[in-house]
């Protein structure tokens, strides 16, 4: 993972402008900001996180609490950081975090060709469940939905 530690903590506004730089890097079709605003500001369900290096964000997360259920929107890391183990922790720390609020299952959708990120999930117990044919509206391609179950005093591992 590099010599700079790395930090992670909630989301808040005045990190949109890095998050949406490495967004609109990163996703065909990127969130706007005002998405991630309404999200930060008006989603009683939003449970968003960041990772920082030497004070600079190079990584988040956007998922929400229903209830029980954790649901994971998306997570992004900067492309000149991919593959050092920066996902897995951002990932590893948000599971943790909803297994302390006493979450029984997490779900995710993935796009079919992402072999990165649905090796990521299957490697913290997640299992394909279904297919969305089509669900991704720029190319077509369809959506994986994962699935993990979390029995209770899971720490998410
Ligand atoms: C998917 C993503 C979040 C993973 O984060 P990352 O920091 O690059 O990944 P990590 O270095 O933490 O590796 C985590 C796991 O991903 C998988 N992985 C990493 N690089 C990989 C590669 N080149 N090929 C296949 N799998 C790979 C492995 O399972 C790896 O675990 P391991 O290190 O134990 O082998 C990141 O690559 C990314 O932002 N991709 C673009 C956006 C995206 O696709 N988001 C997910 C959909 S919403």
């Amino acid at each position: 993972m590099g010599a700079t530690p790395l930090h992670i903590r909630p989301m808040r506004t005045v990190d949109l402008d890095r998050v949406c730089e490495i967004e609109e890097e990163i996703f065909p079709m990127p969130w706007s900001r005002t998405s991630f605003e309404d999200e930060l500001a008006g989603n009683k369900c939003a449970f968003p996180w960041v990772a920082e290096k030497a004070g600079n964000v190079v990584a988040y997360l956007v998922s929400w609490l229903v209830e029980d259920e954790l649901h994971i929107g998306n997570i992004a890391v900067a492309p000149s950081l991919q593959g050092e183990g920066v996902g897995r922790a951002l990932f590893a720390h948000c599971l943790d975090a909803a297994c302390e609020r006493g979450v029984t299952r997490a779900t995710l959708e993935v796009r079919v060709s992402n072999a990165r990120a649905i090796a990521l999930y299957e490697s913290h117990g997640f299992i394909p469940v279904a297919m969305r044919k089509g669900y991704y509206s720029d190319t077509g391609e369809d959506a994986v939905v994962m699935l993990k179950m979390i029995p209770s005093g899971d720490e998410g591992n």
